[in-house]
């Protein structure tokens, strides 16, 4: 049995270690937001953050996650109200700023790539705080094992949405 950190939750895992990281969280732990999509890496649909990097969890075992933080889209706000230092109180009531720039940008339209995207973004702001388009268009097609594909056609939005993310945050997260 391992034992893995999902959303500052640790959690016991009792399937087989080289189980896919994906499946372990949508069909054991009911974590559901890391879609399946191409199961070969190939479209960042599975993407969640294993100690801030992204992966692909369709390609990842479980076991890679022993001793290591797991933070998915239902994470997303209490990882940015920890990194605030935000009570209680306030943590109830705060969203990550890229979720606050999604809604905010409309991104969605089927949804199905948008877990995966948000992750992305989420990662790119930590790491550059104030990313220009070149380097967003950059993150999101050659910093993976492969591009974020979405059939949809939302690109354009993720950029304005990223952009705006960045600047919620540059304000300490209000908008
Ligand atoms: S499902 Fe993992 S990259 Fe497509
Ligand atoms: S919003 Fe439909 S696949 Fe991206």
């Amino acid at each position: 049995m391992l034992t893995i950190t999902v959303n500052g939750k640790k959690r016991e895992v009792h399937s087989p270690d080289s189980t896919p990281l994906l499946y372990v969280l949508r069909d054991e732990l009911d974590v559901n937001s890391p879609q399946f999509g191409c199961g070969l890496a190939q479209c960042g649909a599975c993407s969640v953050l294993l100690d801030g990097q992204e992966i692909r969890s369709c390609i990842s075992s479980v076991s890679m996650a022993a001793g290591k933080e797991v933070t998915t889209i239902e994470g997303l706000s209490a990882r940015w109200a920890k990194q605030k230092s935000l009570s209680p109180d306030q943590a109830a009531k705060t969203l990550h700023p890229v979720q606050e720039a999604w809604i905010e940008q409309q991104v969605p339209l089927c949804g199905f790539c948008q877990s995966g995207m948000m992750i992305k973004a989420t990662e790119l702001l930590e790491s550059k705080p104030n990313p220009n388009v070149d380097e967003i268009k950059s993150a999101f097609t050659d910093s993976g094992p492969s591009a974020h594909l979405c059939r949809c056609g939302s690109y354009v939005a993720i950029i304005e949405a990223v952009r705006y993310a960045s600047t919620i945050m540059a304000k300490g997260g209000s908008k």
